[in-house]
């Protein structure tokens, strides 16, 4: 094998301490991302060598493939049920565990598994833990009959909330629009900072034509930030006093 970077071997190391966590017949979530390519290469290794019973859903059609290439066998979330646990990466983690994903454009999918998950653990390098969410842009994905003027209701709801921001990108690959797994479209925000994000949250709930939004809030229990030599930190959601 290559030798990795130091990013992917912390990426690497963050997947193989979250993998450590799989029991044998659990209902296991599969994420998607750079990072959760290691989860699922080293999953992958502990199946065949453990001769595991597992069953597994994915979030993406990228995370499906890279599965059944991997010789895992994918079924669908709704035959699952629901999940023991889900693993998968972030754009950004606050200390409490409040996420930013959809970098890849699988955030969709990725909600519905995480929510249907007992728990929710977040694979990641150092560099995606933050302070407050928000430099990483914040991808919204929005159905696209009618989706300017669905651009146009997002920024009244960022004025709305304070929120400066730069004119909004939908999101292009390869010189045409991003289509995600659902046939929509993403428009990123730039925000800087969100400094209320329950209020962004529901606002862009709310709004017509907004399919689901990059903000994963109170769904993380546990992140594993992994360290280029191999170490790895675990982030645990502080707890609440009533
Ligand atoms: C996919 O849509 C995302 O939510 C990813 O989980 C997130 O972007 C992290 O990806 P990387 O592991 O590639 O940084």
């Amino acid at each position: 094998m290559t030798e990795l970077s130091p990013l992917d071997s912390a990426k690497d190391a963050a997947a193989r301490a979250a993998v450590a966590l799989v029991q044998d017949g659990m209902r296991v979530g599969l994420g998607t991302g750079s990072t959760a390519v290691f989860m699922v290469h080293r999953l992958a290794e502990r199946v065949h060598a453990e001769n595991l019973r597992l069953r597994l859903a994915a979030t993406s059609r990228a995370t499906c493939d890279l599965a059944g290439q991997l010789g895992l066998t994918i079924e669908e979330l709704d035959d699952i049920g629901w999940l023991d646990l889900t693993i998968d990466g972030a754009d950004e983690i606050d200390p409490d565990l409040n996420l930013i994903k959809g970098g890849g454009g699988a955030h969709l999918r990725e909600k519905i598994t995480a929510a249907a998950s007992d728990r929710l653990i977040v694979i990641a390098d150092p560099g995606k833990v933050v302070e407050t969410l928000g430099a990483f842009h914040l991808p919204v994905e929005v159905i696209p009959f009618g989706w300017q003027t669905t651009r146009v209701h997002i920024q009244h709801l960022l004025e709305t909330l304070d929120l400066t921001h730069r004119p909004m990108l939908k999101r292009q690959r390869d010189g045409r629009d991003f289509v995600t797994d659902e046939g929509n479209m993403i428009l990123d925000l730039s925000l800087d900072v969100i400094a209320d994000c329950k209020a962004l949250s529901s606002g862009l709930h709310a709004i017509p034509g907004v399919v689901e939004h990059g903000l994963f809030l109170g769904l993380c229990d546990l992140a594993l930030i992994g360290s280029p030599d191999g170490g790895v930190i675990e982030m645990t959601r502080p707890e609440v006093v009533a």
